[in-house]
Order: structure tokens, then C-alpha cells, then sequence
């Protein structure tokens, strides 16, 4: 059997970016997979703009992405307790294209963040905003990775046991999920 298509869409733009660091270890997490990943560098929602240029070329790329993509993983990265414009930004963008690309989509949404609560927020508030696009949200343990500039080694592993088996638990159910 081919492997599954997984689609990593990360919050965060930053080369550096510990939610994308957190999306990489989930792909690790989840076996073997087909992994891509999502551009989310869009440019701000405007309807004035769509009136007249229409939808970006680049959000209906991604659009393909998800349509094609099995399961997806997002990392949410939190922004004065809330998600981060651009991954809202991504989500109104997708909105805005024919066919509900994210609906009944097997989705899972992990989060990183320098406070205590790692992101348990803007976590909370992406899957708020998924479940107007009727994504398909894969319960589990959650996974809030604080104090993320002390909890990636070099290679970008976590370093908290407990953190990782979160994250294997909740791939693996992901995985369990589309099987
Ligand atoms: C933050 N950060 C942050 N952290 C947090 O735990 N709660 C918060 O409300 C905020 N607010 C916030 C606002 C803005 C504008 C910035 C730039 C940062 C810190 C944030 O968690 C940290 O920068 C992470 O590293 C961001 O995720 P990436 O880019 O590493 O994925």
C-alpha cells in the first residue's frame, strides 16, 4: 500500500521556528508517510484584492495540498494568547475557495510557545477556527510544548520524554485514524 500523504502546516514563518521543529518531529512521530509542507507566506487577506485579482495562486496550491494530503499537522505557534495572523490569515484564505478543502480532513494541531502554557491558547483557538471549515479534529493527548527556546536539543529533538511520547501517542492515533 502507498503511504499516506502528510501535509505540516506551520503558524509560524520563522527559519528558526519551534512549531516547525514541532511539526517535523510529529511527521518523525507518525511512521512512514509522503510529507510535504504547507506555504503559509500569503499575502493579507483583502476582499478588495480577491474582487479583482482573485484568489492568490499560491493559497490555491496549498488548497491542493490539503485536498491531497490523507492527515495534516498543524503547529500553532501563540501570539498574545492567540493564533498567530498568519496562520489565521492561511485559514480565511482557504476559505475563500470552492470545495471546503479542510472538511473531514483528519487533522491534529501541536503547539510550541516561550510561556508556561506552550501555546495551549492559540491551540485551542486554531481548532475553534477548524471547526468552521469542518475539519476532522483527531482527539488525544494534547501537545503544548513550553518553554520552547530551552526544549529542542541541536538536532531539534525534544528534550522532555514525557513531551515525545505526547507526540508519539498522538501521531500514532493520528496514523490509527486514516489506516
Ligand atoms: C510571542 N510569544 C508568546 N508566547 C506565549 O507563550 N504566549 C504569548 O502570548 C506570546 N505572545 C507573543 C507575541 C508575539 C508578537 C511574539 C513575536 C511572540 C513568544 C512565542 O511563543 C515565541 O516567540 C515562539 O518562539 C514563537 O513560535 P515560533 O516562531 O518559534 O514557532
Amino acid at each position: 500500500m502507498a503511504d499516506p500523504k502528510l501535509l505540516l502546516m506551520s503558524g509560524s514563518l520563522r527559519k528558526g521556528s519551534y512549531n516547525r521543529m514541532l511539526i517535523i518531529l510529529a511527521a518523525r512521530a507518525f511512521g512512514s508517510a509522503e510529507v510535504t509542507e504547507g506555504d503559509l507566506d500569503l499575502p493579507l487577506y483583502n476582499g478588495d484584492v480577491e474582487e479583482v485579482e482573485g484568489v492568490p495562486e499560491k493559497v490555491h496550491t496549498l488548497v491542493e495540498q490539503i485536498k491531497a494530503a490523507d492527515a495534516i499537522v498543524i503547529g500553532a505557534p501563540e501570539y498574545n494568547k492567540g493564533i498567530t495572523g498568519v496562520l489565521k490569515n492561511a485559514l480565511d484564505w482557504i476559505s475563500r475557495t470552492p470545495g471546503w478543502a479542510l472538511k473531514d480532513k483528519p487533522t491534529v494541531v501541536v503547539s510550541a510557545s516561550a510561556g508556561r502554557t506552550g501555546g495551549e491558547t492559540s491551540q485551542f483557538m486554531t481548532q475553534h477556527c477548524l471547526s468552521q471549515h469542518q475539519a476532522r479534529l483527531i482527539p488525544g493527548p494534547a501537545v503544548c510544548v513550553a518553554g520552547a527556546m530551552d526544549a529542542f536539543d541541536e538536532e531539534g529533538r525534544l528534550l522532555d520524554e514525557t513531551a515525545q511520547k505526547l507526540l508519539n501517542k498522538r501521531m500514532q492515533r493520528l496514523r490509527e485514524e486514516i489506516a
